[in-house]
C-alpha cells in the first residue's frame, strides 16, 4: 500500500492483485493497519441525499473504504478541512482520532467499510461541534 496524500487523516492505495477471474484487494502490514482491528462495521442502504457522522473520536482510529461505490468523507481537525472522494475499493482512508468527519454524496449502491481500532464506546464519540472545537483546544 502507498500512502496517496498525507493530510489530516491519509488517503492510502490499496495493494491489489488482478488476474482474468476478477480482483483482490488486500489490507495488511503495519503502515496502513497501524492499530489491531477490535471492530469491523459497514454501512449500506444509505438513504438518498443522507449526510452521516457528523462527530469525531477521542481515541478511535479507523480505517475506511468503499467496497462498492462511492462518498466523500470530510476531515476536519479544528483548522484545516479536506475532502476525500472514496469512489474505488483501492482507495483506503485513516482517520486519526480528534477528526471531524462527515460522509456525504453516497451513490445509491454505496457500502462503507470500516476498521476500527476499539469496540463500540458512546464515551469515545465527541457529536457538538462546538464541543469538538474546545476539545481541540481551538
Ligand atoms: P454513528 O457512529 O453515529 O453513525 P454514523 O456516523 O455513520 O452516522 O452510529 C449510529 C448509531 O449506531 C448510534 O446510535 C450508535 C450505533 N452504533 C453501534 O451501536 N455500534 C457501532 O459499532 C456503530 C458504528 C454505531
Amino acid at each position: 500500500m502507498n500512502k496517496l496524500n498525507p493530510g489530516p487523516g491519509g488517503l492510502h492505495e490499496v495493494f491489489t492483485l488482478r488476474d482474468d477471474l476478477g480482483t483482490i484487494g488486500v489490507i495488511e502490514g503495519e503502515q496502513l493497519l497501524s492499530f489491531p482491528v477490535k471492530r469491523v462495521y459497514f454501512i449500506y442502504s444509505v438513504a438518498q441525499g443522507a449526510e452521516r457522522g457528523a462527530h469525531a473520536h477521542k481515541q478511535l482510529r479507523q480505517l475506511i473504504f468503499a467496497a462498492q461505490g462511492s462518498f466523500t468523507v470530510t476531515l476536519d481537525d479544528g483548522s484545516q478541512i479536506q475532502d476525500y472522494i472514496l469512489d474505488s475499493p483501492t482507495k483506503a482512508l485513516m482517520v486519526e482520532p480528534g477528526n471531524w468527519r462527515t460522509l456525504k454524496g453516497f451513490s445509491h449502491d454505496a457500502v462503507v467499510m470500516v476498521l476500527a481500532s476499539l469496540e463500540y464506546d458512546e464515551a469515545d464519540y465527541i457529536r457538538d461541534y462546538q464541543e469538538f472545537l474546545e476539545w481541540r483546544g481551538r
